[in-house]
């Protein structure tokens, strides 16, 4: 009897600012997948692990205050070299589809552009640590700065006056105006070196009309 090949599975992420909508995209796109019959992992950085989940408090809560740059991006990369063992890695030998809110675009935009740590140690710390994990597809979502910014704002504030988990999210988002545009440049700047694999997703309409076209894009991209 010939065995059959288990085929590797398909890293999908998505990037962008802060209130762009990237987890609710996220979620509409995982049932997408799931509804055509594909087995599909949803997760996100920081986080995605139990000890992911700890970096992350310590990364966004607005109490840590005075991190130095270098140790915010190790720690960024601390909780992805653990998710990429625990998580993504297993998740794409067993042939799923993994969805990830943010990945190393992230630390090249926020510490390497927003922190002005630059590109190449980013880049470099990602091949010692990740194994140069690259996506198969990323979904850049593009939408006015100051809006989704401001948008991310709300929603944190929100969040830490309920109380929601006994801390707050909103360390970078009460970063300056002139920070986010360093970030989103960043962006661009990955956009433009690797258009094969980063799609720029025009995010300025309903979550609906954002929906159907990453799914148009996934469908090109990776045929499924
Ligand atoms: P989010 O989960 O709400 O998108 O928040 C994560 C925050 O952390 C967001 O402001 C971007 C920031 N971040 C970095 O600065 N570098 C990174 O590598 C990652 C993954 C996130």
């Amino acid at each position: 009897m010939m065995r059959q090949m288990s085929r590797r599975g398909k890293f999908i992420t998505f990037e962008g600012l802060d209130g762009t909508g990237k987890s609710t995209q996220m979620r509409r796109l995982a049932a997408a997948l799931r509804k055509s019959g594909h087995e599909v992992v949803e997760t996100r950085e920081p986080g995605g692990t139990a000890t992911g989940e700890k970096i992350r408090k310590v990364l966004l809560d607005s109490e840590t205050s005075a991190l130095a740059p270098l140790a915010e991006m190790a720690l960024m990369f601390a909780s992805r070299a653990q998710h990429i063992a625990e998580v993504i890695e297993p998740a794409l030998a067993a042939g799923s589809i993994v969805l990830c809110d943010r990945f190393t675009d992230s630390t090249e935009a926020y510490q390497g552009g927003g922190r002005k740590l630059g590109s190449p140690p980013v880049r470099e710390l990602h091949r010692v640590l990740c194994g140069d994990l690259q996506p198969d597809l990323t979904i850049l979502l593009e939408a006015n700065p100051h809006v989704s910014v401001s948008r991310a704002r709300k929603r944190n504030r929100r969040a830490s006056r309920a109380g929601a988990r006994g801390h707050d999210e909103s360390r970078f988002e009460q970063e300056t105006r002139a920070f986010f545009m360093r970030v989103r440049e960043s962006y661009m700047a990955i956009a433009k070196r690797e258009p094969g694999r980063v799609v720029i997703v025009d995010a300025r309409g309903t979550p609906g009309q954002t929906h159907e076209r990453i799914v148009e894009v996934v469908r090109k991209k990776l045929r499924i």
